[in-house]
């Protein structure tokens, strides 16, 4: 189980493969930025109010500090191992089968779970949007899920599903589709800080943090979801051209862009309308996406940001603009499934890497004759991530994917540093700046905010680890290539990820191996 793929047959899976390398930095920034920018800012700020108050701008802070210097690690990585799976290839070469196993399996929380609560964030703003620009009163009960008064949301189940036909057929957003809906997500945001910056209430501001820095660090452990995604990026390190100078402006590039947004909307939001906590009669901040919390809001007729499923747009309309509101829900409605898609497509994508190096069964990843694409495992994930939406509230859902995001951080940050140590001479088209402070650092960031997330976010997580274990050893273990002595260098298209290659002709049967 500690068996390690040689990094150089990973390499030269790659260069075997030999994909198009068309990104440049700009593309590569844009796409970091379109896979950044969805629920988190859009929905969670209301989730990071409840919890910390007005001290959610520190929250945001230090999310974005953590994810910079996770980044910086991601980026070495990335430049120097540019192939698909990101971090369970990194941890295959570095840390052996069991690990890279266990990043794969909390990669599954990251995409997956994290595709179900932008799908959740998704409905919120679309049905507010329905109810307040067509006057359509939607029951409660079909589109919120059971721990926040209603029975099922179905809206969210639905564009789950609607995504996971487009990625059947084989969409893949292109470089223009992204370019426009970053545009369309960069002008909502610009509009609301335009409009809520000149008419902040300073006094907005106190009590800066009525939770106290418990309640900064449990925020700032929910709004980390808003940063997922810039490690999109680097699993497009095989189509990035100059990948050593492109992948680590790409990556710091987007996070900054968007760091400086989240913070800027944050203030909009607490100075606007204000963003203190809901208590309890103990004084204690009611739990987000708690019925207890959804009781009290219906008690204040939703009066409150912290209530709102939209609390952009709910903003906007508080503050007198409600056209805008919609507007923003528009955007929302727009832009949000590309993440959804984005999210779900990078699900597919480790599997397919973890199918082909057999820790998961091949006919997981086999190929749609028509399509090309990997349907089984697209269905599988799509059924699961309408499930997960239909019945979780979006906070609950985030920080679950978190924790599987952290967990893959972190393995990542000593990742570089082992093998700094082990395989010193190998060309670092990257080096992390300072990696003996900066890694650590990524390492403590990610354990910090782990152990800020709830007790049950973090027993859930523990619970999904043992039952990856028990998985690898039934079947992994055994039936792993490596255990196996294949180490394979894919010669066939049907073995490259599908969609990046297009197929040959005269190829095997796709799915042959
Ligand atoms: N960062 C992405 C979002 O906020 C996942 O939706």
């Amino acid at each position: 189980m500690w068996r390690v793929k040689p990094l150089d047959a990973i390499l030269a899976t790659a260069e075997k493969k030999s994909l198009h390398r068309s990104l440049g930095a700009f593309q590569l920034t844009m796409l970091g930025v379109g896979a950044i920018i969805g629920t988190g800012i859009f929905v969670l700020t209301a989730e990071a109010a409840q919890k910390a108050g007005p001290g959610m701008i520190a929250a945001f802070v230090i999310a974005g500090f953590v994810c910079a210097v996770a980044a910086l690690c991601y980026a070495e990585m990335s430049a120097m191992v540019p192939v698909s799976g990101s971090a369970y290839t990194y941890s295959y070469a570095v840390m052996g089968e069991m690990m890279a196993w266990m990043v794969g399996w909390a990669l599954i929380l990251e995409y997956a779970v994290a595709a179900g609560a932008v799908s959740v964030g998704w409905s919120g703003y679309v049905v507010g949007l329905i109810q307040n620009a067509f006057h359509i009163q939607i029951p409660l009960a079909y589109v919120r899920g059971p721990f926040d008064g209603g029975l099922a949301n179905l809206p969210a189940a639905g564009i789950a599903l609607v995504v996971t036909a487009l990625l059947v057929i084989g969409t893949r957003e292109s470089a223009t589709v992204n370019a426009v809906l970053v545009a369309i997500k960069v002008a909502a945001l610009t509009l609301f800080i335009a409009l809520a910056l000149p008419v902040l209430k300073m006094q907005n501001f106190t009590p800066f943090a009525p939770l106290g820095f418990g309640g900064i660090s449990a925020a700032a452990a929910s709004i980390f979801f808003a940063y997922v995604g810039f490690d999109a990026v680097s699993t497009a390190a095989e189509e990035t051209k100059n990948p050593q100078r492109n992948m680590p402006i790409g990556l710091i590039g987007s996070l900054a862009i968007c760091t400086v947004f989240y913070i800027l909307v944050a203030s909009g939001v607490i100075g606007t309308v204000g963003a203190q906590p809901l208590l309890d009669s103990a004084g204690h901040g009611l739990r987000p996406g708690s019925p207890a919390l959804s009781q009290a809001c219906q008690a204040i007729g939703d009066a409150k940001v912290v209530c709102s499923k939209e609390a952009l747009a709910w903003t906007m309309r508080e503050i007198g603009w409600p056209q805008i509101g919609n507007l923003i829900g528009l955007a929302a409605g727009l832009a949000l499934p590309s993440v959804i898609l984005m999210m779900m497509y990078g699900q597919t994508r480790i599997f397919f890497v973890m199918s082909r190096d057999g820790l998961l069964p091949n006919a997981l990843s086999s190929i749609h004759p028509k399509f090309h694409t990997p349907h089984v495992i697209t269905i599988i994930t799509g059924v699961f991530v309408a499930l997960f939406s239909a019945f979780f509230p979006v906070g609950i859902l985030a920080d679950i994917s978190n924790s599987g995001t952290l967990f893959a951080f972190l393995v990542v940050a000593i990742a570089v540093v082992v093998l700094r140590r082990t395989d010193p001479d190998r060309h670092r088209p990257f080096r992390t700046p300072a990696v003996m402070f900066v890694a650590p650092l990524a390492g403590a960031g990610c354990i910090y905010l782990f152990f800020s997330l709830s007790m049950e976010t973090k027993l859930l997580f523990v619970s999904w680890a043992v039952i990856g274990l028990v998985v690898y050893f039934l079947y992994g273990y055994r039936n792993s290539h490596i255990a196996r002595g294949i180490v394979d260098v894919p010669e066939l298209a049907s073995d490259a990820p599908p969609e990046s290659v297009p197929p040959m002709p005269g190829a095997p049967p796709p799915g042959a191996h």
